[in-house]
């Protein structure tokens, strides 16, 4: 409560109603709400959280026509382009009423929206407060997109099947094919839509769920793209005490299992909430698990009709497979030795915050960029790019889990978990951003 002052300070948060996306806000929101600001969650009726289970904050729900769909890379970015036009009304006129009763003692200070949230912009300058760009993915995704204008320009896009193992100049350790651009099937829609995601128009400053130990040379260059300050304060989960933010009922009977199996022993498999295996690579995955000898606890979100016959008997009670986890508490178990992991921005800093080190299967989007720093420069996963076959899968895990590689691999991880406790102690770079960020709301 170090800068609470006697008048009442509302902040407005607009995120974007996806999984990996809802977490890292409210979490934000829980950490500004610890810091004495009061927490207005301005949500679409998409996806709309159950306001019980957060009692400190309020909610405002935005009408956005979209109804119940599973979102998929497919319809990603028109689910996106919906919210932006179907939500800007409602907010302009629910928060023009709100700061109606505004008084000096009571205060909107400044709207903080998902970058992909864009129409919030329009709307603080509209109200003429403040917004801030909250970016829930790392820096150098960031860093990817804004060189597309140069990409286009020199003549890589669209990027030819000859050139996708090759390094994208200014961008190694990425290579061409690590791009999100890559596999998308609409280009322009995709280009259309970074652009206006990277577009920080009147917003005063962006914040980060990263840590200037992790990406330090990446937000230097960014800064100096932008000219804005950057509040890179993450790990945002670690900052403020667990709020559950899960869309899916977490399946806490595993807990129990997983406390009775020794340190380091067992492999986490989890690809986030939107990407998944087909059956025919969960079937390679299975067999690969066995024949690992290794322990396990797996997340098939799909269900786990397609388990293949005599899977159950061989692994016995070596493995536990559940439709959701509590992630944030299985990486912090000293049973879990390895992750299995898509790579989505959450579970990447989830897992280094813990020491946790991975297995890295990007799928999409940012994943790609994401998996490829874990492994070429971070130094703590091991890069899956083979198709799924059992015998690869196999040895993959043993590699992680019982080799002398993975042991260095494991050493590492445990040396950047390290330094990400030094960023949130005081003093540190992510501390410090926090307190830089709580003063300039203050400001507002
Ligand atoms: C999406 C994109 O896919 C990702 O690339 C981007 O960085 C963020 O948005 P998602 O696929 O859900 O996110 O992955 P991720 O960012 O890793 O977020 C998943 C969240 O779900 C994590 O916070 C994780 O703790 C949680 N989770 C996952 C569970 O609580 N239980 C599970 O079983 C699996």
């Amino acid at each position: 409560m170090e800068y609470q002052q006697a008048r009442r300070c509302r902040v407005v948060l607009v995120p974007l109603p996806f999984q990996g996306h809802i977490t890292p806000m409210l979490q934000l929101g829980a950490i500004l709400h610890s810091k004495g600001f009061h927490i207005t969650i301005a949500h679409t009726q998409f996806n709309f959280p159950n306001p019980l289970n957060y009692p400190h904050f309020d909610f405002l729900a935005l009408p956005d026509g979209i109804g119940a769909q599973t979102i998929s890379a497919d319809n990603f970015i028109a689910t996106i382009t919906a919210f932006n036009t179907k939500c800007k009304d409602h907010l302009q006129d629910s928060l023009a009423r709100i700061m109606e009763k505004d008084d000096q003692h009571n205060k909107t200070a400044c709207i903080i929206y998902d970058e992909y949230m864009y129409f919030a912009e329009e709307v603080a300058k509209h109200l003429r407060i403040s917004s801030i760009i909250l970016s829930t993915s790392s820096a150098a995704k960031m860093l990817s997109y804004i060189a597309v204008p140069m990409l286009q320009k020199n003549g890589y896009i669209p990027i030819q099947d000859s050139k996708m193992l090759e390094l994208v100049p200014g961008l190694e350790p990425l290579r061409f094919k690590d791009l999100t651009i890559t596999y998308f099937r609409k280009l322009d829609d995709l280009l259309q839509l970074m652009a206006k995601a990277l577009d920080p128009r009147s917003s005063s400053s962006i914040i980060w769920n990263t840590m200037d130990c992790l990406e330090h040379l990446t937000l230097a260059k960014i800064k100096q793209e932008y000219q804005l300050p950057l509040f890179p304060i993450g790990p945002l989960h670690k900052t403020v005490p667990a709020i559950s933010s899960s869309l899916l009922e977490e399946d806490h009977g595993c807990m129990s299992w997983l406390d009775k199996q020794p340190h380091n022993s067992v492999i986490y498999i989890s690809l986030g909430s939107v990407a998944s295996m087909d059956n025919k690579d969960i079937v390679e995955m299975a067999w690969g698990l066995a024949n690992s000898e290794q322990r396990f606890l797996w997340v098939i979100r799909t269900g786990s009709t397609a388990l293949p016959e005599g899977f159950q008997e061989t692994v016995k009670d070596r493995g536990c497979v559940v439709r959701w986890a509590p992630q944030q508490e299985v990486l912090v178990r000293t049973a879990v030795g390895g992750f299995w992991s898509h790579c989505g921005w959450n579970s990447t800093i989830e897992s280094i915050s813990e020491g946790v080190p991975l297995i890295c299967q990007p799928y999409f989007g940012d994943q790609r960029v994401n998996a490829r720093y874990l492994t070429q420069v971070w130094g703590v996963g091991l890069e899956w790019e083979n198709d799924m076959n059992r015998k690869d899968i196999e040895e993959a895990i043993r590699k992680l889990m019982v080799s002398k590689e993975g042991e260095l691999i494991r050493q590492r991880a445990k040396e950047l978990k390290e330094k990400i406790e030094s960023s949130m102690n005081q003093g540190g770079s992510s501390y410090n951003s926090l307190n830089e960020l709580v003063k300039l709301i203050w400001s507002f």
